[in-house]
């Protein structure tokens, strides 16, 4: 049987990986700046997280939600506690595109409203609802085509405060990154974050905080939304919360009230996935990770912003993101063939930096020496 070919992959077989590092089976090591996708939040194979998954396998990997599992309330205390939402609940799944189907599926079932606002160049997921509010047509089948999301251009504050203004009561939930990930790292601004809380507040909306791939520690804040010092209604999170583990969640503000099946999984919030969270959490706060992002992150900008030939350096923390012009449309190939360094992207001309949040400032001085060798032999060629 051959694999359904959806992804354009690199011919690259990763067999071992620690750190920010990666070696393939030829033995060649890369420097991951990429994280799996933003996923790798501590670092590859941390020694506690392995052993932290290693002993709960020896007990018990998955039961269902259908008895008591400790494991999700010393989560659920940790994660309030370091994020500073203790008074949130928590709800588990196993991706980023389920914790937003059910962040926008929970909005729907508490305030009765059908209408969701998302903003141009956003990615929420593959899944029906998910995807919708995805503002890429590639990615939505005729099924999930719906009338009931409204596209906005991102911090357009008099877009916003116009489409409340005729809608407002059929409006159920806003949807918004805190920093764009797919759409090519785009920060939504302080202000319009501001204005979203106080517009959903006015008309009884729901703000859906998607820190899929923003949050977690990744911005320097556990959630990117904290920068702009506002509480958003739900929070999605995955990919950084398992370190590579297959785990997600959001967690829901307390006046937004449970009842018994609104929402549900079999696999959300098993032993296991709830092991290799706690481990990632602990490490988070052991290792002090975040402060690492933003001492890290601020060098690797600080840097970039030097290097003239790469336009608009952006984001947070260690979620960053440059334009390549067209000359060095190769750059981010030649980082991985020529400098073994893997980099994200977004289309047309983005190079996106997602790392562990425990990338050393060593490595982030080799990645800006290996961007600029590389810079230089283009060049060199145009001028030569
Ligand atoms: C902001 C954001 N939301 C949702 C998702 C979907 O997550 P998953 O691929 O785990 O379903 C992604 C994935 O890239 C993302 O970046």
């Amino acid at each position: 049987m051959n694999l359904f070919d959806v992804y354009p992959i690199n011919d690259i077989t990763i067999v071992k990986a620690k750190g920010s590092y990666v070696w393939d089976d030829k033995g060649e090591q890369y420097l991951d700046l990429y994280g799996g996708h933003a996923v790798i939040s501590i670092g590859h194979t941390h020694s506690h997280w392995v052993k932290r998954i290693e002993e709960q396998l020896e007990k018990i990997a998955f039961y269902s939600n259908s008895v008591k599992i400790p494991l999700q309330k010393e989560l659920s205390d940790k994660l309030g506690r370091i994020s500073g939402k203790e008074d949130y609940q928590l709800f588990l799944c196993n991706s980023g595109a389920e914790a937003n189907e059910n962040a926008l599926k929970l909005a729907s079932f508490h305030n009765g409203r059908k209408k969701i606002i998302a903003f141009s160049k956003s990615f929420h997921g593959r899944t029906s609802l998910a995807v919708a509010a995805t503002d890429n047509k590639n990615y939505v089948a005729p099924v999930n085509e719906t009338d009931n999301v409204i596209f906005l251009p991102l911090n357009d504050q008099d877009a916003l405060v116009e489409c409340f203004e005729k809608k407002g009561k059929e409006i159920s939930s806003v949807i918004i990154e805190g920093i764009q990930g797919v759409g090519g790292i785009n920060v939504a601004d302080d202000s319009f974050l501001k204005k979203i809380r106080s517009l959903c507040d006015k008309y009884g909306a729901v703000y859906i905080a998607d820190s899929v791939q923003c949050g977690y520690g990744r911005s320097g804040k556990f959630f990117s939304h904290d920068f702009a010092g506002v509480n958003a209604d739900i929070y999605s999170m995955a990919k950084g919360m398992g370190n590579g583990f297959p785990v997600a969640g959001i967690i829901i503000a307390p006046h937004i009230k449970p009842k018994h099946f609104m929402l549900g999984t079999t696999f959300g919030g098993n032993h296991l996935a709830c092991a290799a969270a706690l481990a990632v959490l602990e490490v988070i706060e052991e290792e002090k990770l975040m402060g690492n992002a933003v001492m890290v992150g601020k060098y690797l900008r600080d840097q970039l912003d030097q290097i003239t030939e790469l336009k608009n350096v952006r984001g947070r923390g260690l979620m960053i993101g440059f334009d390549v012009p067209a000359d060095l449309k190769e750059l981010k190939k030649n980082l991985l063939w020529n400098q073994k360094i893997f980099t994200g992207e977004s289309k047309p001309n983005v190079i996106r930096l997602l790392p562990s949040l425990a990338l050393k400032k060593r490595d982030a001085e080799q990645f800006i020496d290996s961007i600029k060798e590389e810079i230089e032999k283009v060049t060199e060629k145009v001028q030569g």
